[in-house]
């Protein structure tokens, strides 16, 4: 489990400190789906790279606690524990063919040639990535890019994978193909997933999500209570799916009409109605 406790975070710009995170207490479940959303600059992203491991906190604490014993407490470890995949997989593909995207982050690791050689193979062929091992990533479309960015992340095996607004730039089609994807991996490998989107269809997997608005967690809740919430849903700036909100206006006529998520719970409480 990833364990936040009291985490601030401020930079030093020439025009004084700014605050970015205030006093952040969270707990990652090893295998959970969690979703943070909230505002453009809310501080999101700053957060992502706090869990992941890539920023320290000015105050505070993000420790990896062993579920097993939970007195033993480590420092998250950036690749190895947690794996943070960006909008853009342009910026982090590096290589000139796949299968040398995919094991970049491996050579640091000074792993022996065949495992290094197993764990690429495993992550292509986890990705369904192995007919294009010898393309060059920018010959690939922008879903396929972020399957082998995912892919590169994944071969370092690390326990939780954080995707900060990953499919922002991909069409539906192939944003539902990288979404389904990641479930695969937390449902087969029982590796933990955490979402920063502005995509709420995206949050329904998640058991928990967390609401940022200037840089305190206004919410951390199930998804159904945070929509529920017309507080968090203002300060977050959220807005629903479309099921909610149709739902929000069928109780303005009947006040017991349930808060639906998805189009199938409204048919269904529709349905009831007749
Ligand atoms: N290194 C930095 N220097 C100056 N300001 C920073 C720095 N890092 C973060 N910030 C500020 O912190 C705030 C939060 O940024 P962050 O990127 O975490 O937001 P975000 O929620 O991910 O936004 P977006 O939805 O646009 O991706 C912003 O106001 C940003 O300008
Ligand atoms: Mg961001």
């Amino acid at each position: 489990m990833i364990r936040l406790d009291k985490v601030s975070y401020q930079i030093e710009t020439s025009a004084g400190a700014v605050q970015v995170l205030r006093d952040i207490d969270l707990e990652l479940p090893d295998g959970s789906i969690s979703a943070i959303v909230g505002p453009n600059g809310s501080g999101k992203s700053t957060l992502a790279r706090l869990v992941s491991g890539l920023l320290r906190p000015t105050s505070g604490s993000v420790r990896l606690l062993s579920d097993v014993d939970t007195q033993t407490v480590m420092d998250v470890r950036p690749g190895l524990d947690v794996g943070l995949v960006f909008q853009n997989p342009d910026n982090q593909l590096v290589a000139t063919t796949v299968e040398d995207d995919v094991a970049f982050g491996l050579e640091n690791l000074e792993l022996p040639h065949a495992e290094m050689v197993q764990r690429v193979g495993d992550a292509l062929h986890l990705l369904g990535l192995e007919q294009f091992r010898d393309y060059p990533p920018h010959r690939l479309s922008g879903g396929q890019k972020q399957k082998v960015a995912i892919a590169g992340v994944l071969a370092m095996k690390p326990s939780f994978l954080i995707l900060d607004e990953a499919t922002s730039l991909l069409d539906p089609t192939n944003r539902r193909e990288v979404m389904q994807t990641v479930l695969r991996l937390n449902n087969e490998l029982g590796i933990g997933i955490v979402i920063v989107t502005h995509l709420l269809d995206e949050v329904l997997v998640a058991s928990r999500v967390g609401v940022l608005a200037n840089g305190v967690l206004a919410a951390w809740d199930s998804p159904r209570a945070v929509f529920s919430n017309q507080t968090v849903v203002e300060l977050g700036g959220l807005v629903l799916p479309l099921s909610a909100r149709a739902s929000f206006l069928m109780q303005e006529r009947w006040t017991d009409f349930p808060l639906c998520l998805t189009p199938e719970e409204f048919a269904r409480a529709t349905c009831q109605l007749i």
